[in-house]
């Protein structure tokens, strides 16, 4: 209630249009209003003293309302949607900047398929009942109001029998909102529930044949849409119960009307248009009744739907700019990690242990440690994609939390563990951060990633299309664009997490010595599987369990670290130094 009360201010840029809307529904309920009335004239008037002129007059008046009515409901449905769509089109839009903003441990944790559901039904929900709703809810108490005052003034000894029946009506319906209120926000939770499910599966579908589970997900689904179905089934009958037991007050209330004006007509104290016209007032008075049913169902489905959308946009994320944050001139490269420790979600053990290291702008540093032992944390740190628990990590010697995000970023280039492609041309992602890139600079990029070779071979070259996420490339492509993508920055900083774990040797090596041209004058973090990969690194930090435990060039660990030593030894047994360097001459 509180959260659909908040979003009362997404009115405020259409209160135009709203009250416009208003505007029309008012009139459309004087206009209602005002037909018994004629009837009850023309009946007592015109037919009951035989006076043609009075019913032929007053027809046409009646006609002339009529049209008035249509017009009047056509504009207010007309100008309610368009406030309610213009709602919807800004709720989204700040939705969608919220979940944008939101940092790396928010989408960790997130489900997308509630983040979806978010986004659309339940702003749907809430549209539906600002836009429509409300002005139906106003003019419903309106129509009720009207009805009354008119009851009593034809007849108040009659108008009696609705303040009895009235409010048993109205106990009776308040006992079904109170019903059918929880069970609508159950209705969109089941359906969150039910698109995570499905978003899951989507985008896991290959997991899923590939294992051959298709029957588990479908019996998983169909028990989530089971669920569904059930609450909606439920909400349903409360609803389908509601109207007909208002349908029956109000006729019980018409038959009271009868019985007793009936007797008022024959003892002539009642003519028998106002009798008329009271029947008429007595649904009209009903009909908000049924109506607020509507609204009211509205109101509930908006309220659930209000409260998850706030739930949303009340997070705060882990990682804000400091107000005041100062722009990032451009770095030099140099990298500094001081007693930095680091805990996901602020709680548990630390994943990184007292990590200090300087990285000299120019300098290569290779992050080599088994899996698990945090390498991708430390990386993750740099761009602030995390917010450090203990000690702090500057780039430049500006501490990276005094420094606008934007400022920050725009001068790394990472290749992420996981590429993520977007759906578009293959140009298109590789100038995704640089949009205004001309195309030899992506050639250029493409060239130094290894990656030409291969796009040219593609009958549309840099313009062919690739699918959600890349799926149309394979692995080693996708990383390959990927490197690309991060080398059209010419960050000062170019970090590689895993960037070529999909490509065979061969590739990595060519990529490799590409990368090596190409780090000249920059800092750059590379974790490999392999440690050929990092043989020239400057300096390589060695991790184990979040500690870094040895550090230096090739030579110096193969010397002092038996970690190392260890690592070397068993990842390079497949392949000799040499052959890891130069395959290609040992192809030829
Ligand atoms: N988003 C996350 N939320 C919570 N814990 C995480 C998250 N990412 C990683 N971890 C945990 O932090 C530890 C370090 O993970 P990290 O990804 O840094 O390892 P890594 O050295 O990059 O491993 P790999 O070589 O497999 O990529 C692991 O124990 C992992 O379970
Ligand atoms: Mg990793």
């Amino acid at each position: 209630m509180k959260q659909l009360l908040r979003s009362l201010s997404y009115l405020r840029k259409y209160w135009r249009l709203a009250a416009a809307a208003l505007v029309c529904m008012v009139g459309n309920v004087v206009t209602s209003l005002a037909v018994p009335r004629l009837s009850q004239t023309i009946l007592d008037q015109g037919l009951g003293q035989g006076n043609l002129q009075v019913v032929i007059s007053l027809s046409l008046v009646m006609l002339g309302l009529a049209a008035a009515q249509g017009f009047l409901q056509f504009a207010n449905g007309a100008l309610g949607a368009r406030t309610a769509q213009g709602i919807a089109f800004d709720m989204r839009n700040v939705l969608y900047s919220k979940i944008q903003s939101l940092s790396f441990s928010y989408h960790d944790r997130a489900q997308t398929g509630q983040l979806l559901t978010r986004a659309t039904s339940d702003v749907e929900m809430v549209q539906r009942f600002l836009g429509t709703g409300l002005i139906q809810l106003i003019s419903a108490a309106l129509m009720m109001i009207g009805a009354l005052i008119l009851l009593f003034t034809t007849n108040w000894r009659l108008a009696l029998v609705m303040v009895v029946i009235i409010p048993v009506t109205g106990i009776i319906f308040s006992l079904f909102v109170r019903a059918s209120q929880p069970l609508f926000k159950t209705t969109q939770v089941r359906l969150s529930e039910l698109n995570v499910v499905l978003q899951e599966n989507i985008a896991g579908v290959r997991v899923v044949k590939a294992f051959a589970r298709e029957k588990h997900e479908a019996d998983r689904y169909e028990r989530a849409n089971q669920k569904l179905y059930d609450v909606a089934l439920e909400v349903n009958r409360i609803l389908s119960l509601s109207f007909p037991s208002i349908f029956t007050m109000a006729n019980i209330a018409t038959l009271a009307v009868y019985w007793i004006g009936g007797s008022q007509v024959i003892g002539g104290s009642l003519t028998i248009g106002e009798l008329v016209a009271f029947t008429s007032y007595v649904m009209m008075a009903f009909f908000p009744v049924i109506m607020m049913g509507f609204v009211l169902s509205m109101f509930s489905q908006a309220a659930a739907s209000a409260e998850r959308i706030y739930e949303i946009i009340d997070t705060s994320s882990e990682v804000v700019e400091k107000p005041g944050a100062v722009l990032l001139p451009p770095i030099q490269g140099r990298v500094a990690f001081e007693d930095v420790t680091f805990r996901y979600y602020q709680s548990g053990d630390p994943v990184l242990k007292d990590v200090s290291f300087v990285a000299e702008p120019g300098q290569s540093i290779a992050l080599l440690g088994a899996t698990g032992s945090g390498k991708s944390t430390i990386i993750n740190l740099i761009p602030r994609f995390y917010e450090v628990t203990e000690g702090r990590v500057t780039v430049d010697n500006y501490d990276i939390r005094d420094v606008t995000l934007e400022s920050l970023r725009e001068q790394i280039g990472i290749v992420l563990q996981e590429t993520n492609l977007f759906e578009g041309t293959i140009r298109e992602n590789i100038a995704f951060g640089r949009p205004d890139a001309t195309l030899e600079d992506i050639m250029a990029a493409a060239q130094a990633a290894e990656a030409h070779e291969f796009i040219t071979s593609f009958r549309d070259g840099y313009e062919t299309r690739v699918g959600e996420r890349g799926t149309t490339l394979s692995g080693g492509q996708k990383q390959r664009v990927a490197i690309a993508r991060a080398l059209l920055l010419n960050p000062k900083i170019l970090i590689l997490d895993d960037a070529t774990s999909s490509v065979d040797l061969t590739t990595e090596y060519r990529i490799q010595k590409a990368l090596d041209r190409l780090m000249q004058g920059r800092t750059s973090f590379v974790i490999a599987q392999r440690v050929a990969t990092v043989l020239n690194a400057d300096q390589i930090l060695v991790l184990d369990k979040g500690e870094i435990v040895a550090r230096g060039n090739h030579e110096e660990l193969l010397e002092c670290s038996e970690i190392y030593a260890e690592i070397y030894h068993t990842q390079l047994q497949d392949t000799s130094k040499d052959e890891a360097l130069n395959p290609v001459a040992q192809e030829g």
